[in-house]
């Protein structure tokens, strides 16, 4: 097999050389079909990776819709499931996904992901609600209260959301208790954007539209229409109108 840059100069030569002589060469010929075999091998090899890649997020998606089912978990239309994803979802607790979700569990995606997405309602009355035309990839989406996720939110690679701290404050038995855990409801508005690796926590509440950089850890509400990013995640700057403009302008489908 020859180099691409070895392959282009022969063609080039051969290009030329027909200009001048319309009758190519015996090597000529022989290079060019070269070429040509190896732009064929490469355009079938692409179609059966794509070929693969779709079969396989169809059964995954098939698998995935049996097993959130079974679960119990409620879904709406157009749910793709890339991966599989993890689920708990505890007596008396509930997760609603919305229509056209898309929830990526496999780590071949462009960051690659630390782990599948996860979703776990802990407590009885724990909700976790995700809005229609949310895209997740390897999200951990942990409720003892309530997390809701806005339509349209993008959330980054490896993003941690929880309404609770998983432990008490008090020192006092805290490695085996489950009681007085710090509890409070988190609200993601439409169309926010979370960065890869961030961490919402507790009670937080991020406005819509709003982007949270990567990386940040977000312990307090963030306006509507900012740009918010660090540890803590304070307020960089606002959007401009564009970001004003609300869902209206964002494409439905
Ligand atoms: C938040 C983000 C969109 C901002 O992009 P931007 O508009 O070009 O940002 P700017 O360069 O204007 O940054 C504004 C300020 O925020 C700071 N900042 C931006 N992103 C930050 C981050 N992730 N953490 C800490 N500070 C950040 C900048 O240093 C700058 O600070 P300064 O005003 O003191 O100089 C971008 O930085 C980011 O984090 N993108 C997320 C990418 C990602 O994770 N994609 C998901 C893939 S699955």
């Amino acid at each position: 097999m020859l180099a691409n840059a070895e392959r282009a100069q022969l063609l080039l030569m051969y290009t030329s050389n027909f200009r001048s002589n319309p009758k190519p060469s015996d090597r000529t010929k022989v290079t060019l079909m070269e070429s040509t075999n190896y732009l064929q091998v490469r355009t079938v090899i692409v179609l059966v990776q794509r070929l693969c890649a779709a079969l396989r997020i169809c059964l995954q998606t098939f698998i995935g819709r049996l097993l959130l089912r079974g679960l119990g978990v409620r879904y709406g239309v157009g749910l793709e499931l890339n991966g599989i994803p993890v689920v708990t979802l505890r007596r008396g607790a509930s997760i609603q996904i919305g229509e056209h979700v898309l929830i990526c569990s496999d780590r071949n995606t462009g960051l690659g992901l630390a782990h599948p997405v996860i979703l776990r309602a802990l407590a009885p009355g724990a909700t976790i609600v995700i809005g229609d035309h949310v895209g997740m990839s390897g999200t951990t989406v942990v409720a003892r209260s309530r997390v809701e996720i806005g339509a349209y939110c993008l959330i980054g690679a490896n993003v941690i959301i929880a309404d609770n701290d998983f432990h008490p404050i008090e020192p006092e038995g805290r490695r085996y208790s489950y009681e007085n855990i710090q509890t409070a409801s988190v609200q993601i508005g439409e169309n926010v954007f979370i960065g890869a690796n961030s961490i919402i926590l507790k009670g937080v509440h991020v406005g819509k539209n709003s982007i949270i950089g990567a990386g940040s850890v977000v312990t307090k509400d963030i306006p509507a229409n900012s740009v918010a990013a660090g540890n803590p995640c304070r307020v960089r700057r606002h959007l401009n109108e564009l970001g004003n403009v609300g869902l209206a302008a964002v494409p439905r489908n």
